[in-house]
């Protein structure tokens, strides 16, 4: 590992565009378009939705600008950002978010890898009709459990991710999410408008918008609180990392806003389209009720070609889309690890990409011959019920690591760094007029911290899982 004489310049994000489109790009992934349809299905809609659009507001918003405002002033990989912004002991909190992501690309990887085998299927079946007699829940249930086909898949899904971010961030990261983030708006726009002309359209925007509160329990609330945190790759130093590659004089608060919104706009945009077509079919609403997490591989699938106008045509879109929000988040989680290795390592772009990109690949693997191809691997318990490697590895993401290094980030900004500091990130004459720094302060040091530590409590006392 040689350090190199003179470090070659920064690589930097062309624009805000640019850093918007990656960002939102890591934020906008199968949490949007798989997961929180699901949750919002199983919290029955409404008050639950309404509750996460104050967690978005009030959590979700003041943390992104604070993890981009860390990467822009310290214009480093997330352990030397924390070392260098609050002391040599904070590098701990910088390896937690390199490690977070090391498991958090391992499994994600495998479910990314599914998106290409229903591309693969959904192409097919528009040239030859979708098969009569064939049992989605079943098929779906040996794809997950064929070790060969899962290695495969989630192997392709890893050399695309390695792929681009080998290229860098301007030439690599940014030019993928300049042809991808429009492309998925507007596969999205082209589902969003057939959907709302099917008849169910009128129930499923009644469902989303129109909260019922005796119907939201505390789970749903700290569920909410979770995902806002998830959604928007909050809490392991994604932002961060992502945040080091923006120029001074680009608006921390004005692209943080850029990405919250994005992110919140594409969850429910999908979900209404979603809910459109399942309330378009009858006895869909049962079927679907049975097995909510399954949504978007076993139900959607069947709808498109049975129920959906042009469905031959926008089925194999539709899952172009959700491939290309995973790939983007992928990339976001390789990034944090591949800059660490380069920014405090001294080990190349191409080298550190390669290493991290197979190291991750090891878990990706494993988790992928978690799900019934290898017993073994399938059916050890570490967390209550959670069977087997992947769902183990996800629960430990999503309910401790993310948490954790939320509240640190949290407490780094609101507590630790100087009013001086934060405020001449966040207050450099670039900010939009609306912006009050004090609101921001006020969030960060209060109510971030306790909402991220009720997360945290209820996962101790409680046992509860937002997985
Ligand atoms: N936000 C992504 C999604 O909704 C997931 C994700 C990408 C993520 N990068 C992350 C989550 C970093 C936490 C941290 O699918």
């Amino acid at each position: 590992m040689q350090t190199p004489a003179t470090p070659a310049p920064r690589d930097h994000w062309s624009s805000r565009l640019g850093f918007v489109l990656a960002a939102a790009g890591s934020a906008i992934g199968l949490g949007n378009l798989w997961k929180f349809p699901y949750i919002t299905w199983d919290n029955r809609g409404g008050a639950f939705v309404l509750v996460y659009l104050g967690c978005i507001a009030a959590v979700g918003l003041p943390i992104m600008m604070a993890e981009i405002l860390i990467g822009r002033k310290t214009q480093t990989s997330v352990v030397g950002a924390f070392k260098q912004a609050l002391g040599p002991r904070w590098r701990v909190v910088g390896g937690l978010g390199v490690a977070t992501g090391w498991i958090l690309l391992g499994y994600y990887t495998v479910v990314a890898g599914w998106t290409l085998s229903y591309l693969a299927r959904c192409l097919r079946w528009s040239f030859t009709g979708y098969p009569s007699g064939y049992d989605p829940g079943g098929a779906f249930g040996s794809l997950v459990a064929d070790g060969p086909v899962q290695l495969v898949l989630s192997a392709a899904f890893m050399v695309l991710t390695v792929a681009v971010v080998y290229s860098g961030i301007g030439r690599g990261i940014e030019r993928v999410s300049r042809v991808l983030m429009p492309a998925l708006f507007g596969i999205l726009l082209m589902l969003l408008v057939t959907a709302l002309s099917m008849d169910g359209a009128g129930e499923a925007l009644g469902f989303i918008f129109r909260p019922s509160f005796s119907e939201l329990s505390w789970d749903g609330t700290l569920e909410a609180l979770g995902h806002s945190f998830f959604t928007l790759s909050l809490g392991m130093g994604a932002m961060l990392t992502y945040g080091s590659y923006l120029r001074r004089g680009e608006s921390v608060v004005r692209a943080a806003t850029w990405v919250v919104a994005l992110d919140t706009l594409i969850a429910l945009i999908a979900t209404v389209t979603m809910f459109s077509v399942i309330f378009s079919v009858a006895g869909m609403t049962d079927h679907v009720g049975r097995s909510t997490a399954g949504m978007l591989f076993i139900s959607l699938p069947e709808l498109f070609y049975t129920a959906v106008p042009f469905g031959a045509i926008l089925a194999p879109l539709f899952y172009l889309l959700v491939a290309f929000a995973a790939l983007t988040s992928t990339i976001s989680m390789l990034e944090v690890a591949v800059s660490y290795w380069i920014d405090e390592r001294g080990v190349s772009r191409r080298r550190a990409t390669l290493l991290s990109g197979a190291g991750i690949f090891v878990i990706t693997a494993l988790c992928g011959l978690s799900l019934g191809a290898w017993g073994p691997l399938s059916s050890f318990t570490v967390f209550g019920e959670k069977a087997g490697l992947f769902a183990t590895l996800d629960h430990l993401v999503a309910n401790w690591l993310l948490p954790l290094g939320g509240l640190a980030i949290t407490l780094a900004a609101g507590w630790f760094l100087t009013r001086e500091a934060t405020r001449a990130e966040l207050v450099d004459g670039s900010q939009p007029r609306w912006f009050r720094y004090g609101l921001w302060r006020f969030f960060i040091r209060y109510v971030s911290p306790l909402a991220v530590a009720a997360i945290i409590l209820a996962v101790i006392f409680f046992g509860r899982d937002f997985s």
